[in-house]
């Protein structure tokens, strides 16, 4: 039987037998000890861990933990206090100075095309030019779901922690941070702890394009766990920031079993490590922890893909966030956001970057109806809820249905190789909760590419009418 404390007051040991010592962490001013080395130690299972750094990406930071972009998240910033739910995010990204790339507005100065980037791209998906999509998304595709996002200044989940009495937004989520105090986190968890949400049609489009057989891979930051209860299988998503399926201790990684972490942290407990008495913590990666060791199938996926679709993030966590700059140059990159983000700040975008800008459910919707998919999607979000299995038909010409798991020709790669991680929490799964609302240009060969150049070489930025 694991073990637990009492209660939020006691804390795990923090003498220095207890160094974390299978995964590094950023060098910070607490822990006195230098880098850790390359191989630093037996994993959770006996294994050694290896990292894996990018070598064609700046080595300012060791970019394979996970961290605000070009910012040290495992330094406390003194002086910050975050004061909550008022205004923008106090000591975050954006008001630290250190946000990503662009300081500027959010939208990018592009005139938008008559076309849009919806038709540009659901006409390469129709024309078989798509084989090997790739999804990138965050937060923003479960705010249909009832779930805050993080950064939406006034109802992100990290304008709203006043109460948690933290000094900056993530430190709720940062391991150091955790390490000494574990409160604020599992107060948060009880109430980010999967069971109440239900996916929404944004969730249903992703397992559409699974069901089409487009679907390479989705990669997801959210915790939440929607992608899996829409149905789209685990070989086909990566749960990049983990998730609550699975807990382990928070320093020596001991495994521990998911269901009694969560019965003791919704008990006011502490889940203590049968190994170390450390404390434990569910499977999702903090700032300063390394992603799960799944993530790191990108460095095949990305060069592979012939579009990709990024949904609803802000693009400022790092690795992750990076990922979208290791597809191939040629291959189109669609953003569905409210904001631009990312490269997609960037004037003049990228030929072969589209963005649609507005609420991510209408923007998907009308995608939807672009490709002819409304309807199988609602069959299929009607089939998850009776759990009877819709017969889809495919819109793709037969001829361009890939076999097996959709992958297609390898291709050359022009992608910076992201090696940008290293293991971390074990593989999840995540959250549920109460029921809601719900051409790439690669190297293909053959007329039809030419044909289709002129939408390929557009680069456009849309906004939804209904915004
Ligand atoms: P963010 O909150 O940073 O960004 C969400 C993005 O989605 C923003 O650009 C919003 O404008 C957009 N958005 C939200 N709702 C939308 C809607 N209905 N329609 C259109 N756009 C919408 O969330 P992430 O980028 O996912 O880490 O954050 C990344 C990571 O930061 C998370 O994984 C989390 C956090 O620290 C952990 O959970 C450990």
């Amino acid at each position: 039987m694991s073990k637990t404390r009492s209660s939020w007051d006691k804390r795990a040991p923090q003498g220095p037998a207890l160094t974390r010592v299978t995964r590094s962490c950023i060098p910070q001013a607490r822990h006195i000890e230098p880098p850790q080395p390359q191989d630093s130690g037996p994993g959770p299972h006996g294994t050694q861990q290896r990292k894996q750094t990018d070598s064609a990406l700046p080595l300012a930071q060791d970019l394979s933990l996970m961290s605000v972009s070009g910012q040290d998240t495992s330094l406390p910033r003194k002086g910050r206090v975050f004061k909550g739910s008022s205004g923008p995010i106090q000591g975050g990204p954006s008001s630290s100075g250190s946000k990503p790339t662009q300081s500027s507005p959010s939208r990018p100065a592009v005139n938008p095309s008559p076309r849009g980037g919806l038709a540009a791209v659901s006409r390469l998906v129709k024309l078989g030019r798509c084989k090997n999509v790739v999804v990138v998304a965050g937060a923003g595709i479960s705010t249909a779901s009832g779930i805050p996002d993080f950064r939406t200044p006034g109802t992100g989940l990290y304008a709203n922690l006043a109460k948690y009495n933290i000094p900056y937004p993530e430190a709720i989520f940062n391991i150091e941070y955790f390490s000494n105090d574990p409160r604020p986190f599992f107060s948060l968890a009880k109430e980010l702890y999967p069971g109440s949400h239900r996916p929404n049609y944004i969730h249903y489009f992703i397992h559409m394009l699974h069901h089409k057989g487009l679907l390479l891979r989705m990669y997801t930051q959210n915790i939440d766990g929607l992608e899996k209860i829409s149905g789209i299988p685990d070989e086909k998503l990566v749960e990049a920031h983990g998730s609550f399926a699975t807990a382990s201790c928070h320093l020596c990684y001991t495994p521990f079993p998911a269901q009694e972490a969560k019965s003791a942290i919704m008990s006011d407990e502490v889940p203590v490590c049968t190994f170390c008495q450390a404390t434990v913590k569910p499977d999702i990666v903090f700032f300063g922890e390394d992603l799960p060791e799944k993530y790191f199938q990108h460095s095949k996926d990305f060069p592979k893909a012939d579009l990709l679709i990024i949904m609803g993030t802000s693009l400022q966590i790092e690795p992750f966030a990076s990922l979208v700059n290791t597809v191939r140059s040629t291959v189109p990159r669609l953003l569905l956001n409210r904001d631009a983000v990312g490269p997609f700040q960037k004037v003049p975008l990228r030929r072969g970057d589209y963005i649609e800008l507005g609420d991510l459910l209408d923007t998907v919707r009308r995608f939807a109806e672009f490709l002819g998919w409304h309807s199988d999607i609602q069959d299929l979000m009607t089939s998850q809820e009776t759990g009877t299995i819709p017969t889809l038909v495919s819109s793709v010409p037969v001829s361009n249905v890939p076999s097996g798991n959709g992958r297609g020709r390898g291709g050359p790669t022009q992608t910076k190789a992201t090696g940008l991680g290293r293991r971390g929490a074990s593989e999840p799964r995540g959250r549920l909760p109460p029921k809601s609302r719900p051409g790439a240009r690669g190297p293909t060969n053959g007329s039809s590419e030419e044909s289709d150049s002129e939408t390929d070489s557009k680069s456009t930025v849309s906004s939804s009418p209904s915004n």
